[in-house]
């Protein structure tokens, strides 16, 4: 484990009230590990926001009956195969289909493989869950 330093931190009274309300809200033991989350999830943000190796996972519910489609997303699939490390396909029910696809690499590259999927016809969500490769972040 890492060395923890400590360090002192001044804020206002009814700021201190709202974050204290949410920590108890969220079950965290103590305000250290509520800021070191926070903090962290900061820092995630920011290696979407420049473009860093990141990493994710797409949820994709759409209609496997809509014409051509199937074909379509397996297509793009295959165009950005470098970057997709896994695909889980659950049947949803007749007609629907829920696919989870883990990536990894570029940010710009998943948002852009997020926005080819989400645009096509009978994609009825597309959800990109934007997380870390936690090479950075300690
Ligand atoms: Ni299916």
């Amino acid at each position: 484990m890492e060395k923890l330093s400590r360090f002192g931190v001044s804020m206002e009274n009814e700021l201190l009230g709202l974050f204290d309300a949410y920590i108890k809200e969220k079950n965290y033991k103590n305000r250290s590990e509520a800021i070191r989350d926070l903090i962290r999830h900061s820092f995630v943000k920011e290696e979407w926001r420049n473009n860093e190796r990141v990493a994710g996972a797409l949820l994709l519910v759409y209609d496997h009956h809509m014409r051509e489609l199937v074909d379509k997303l397996l297509d793009i699939q295959h165009d950005f195969q470098a970057l997709i490390v896994s695909v889980q396909h659950i049947h949803l029910d007749h007609s629907h289909c829920l696919e989870i696809i883990v990536v990894k690499g570029r940010a710009g590259d998943i948002r852009k493989l997020h926005d080819r999927l989400q645009a096509l016809k009978g994609v009825k969500h597309a959800a990109l869950s934007m997380t870390t490769t936690g090479k950075k972040i300690g």
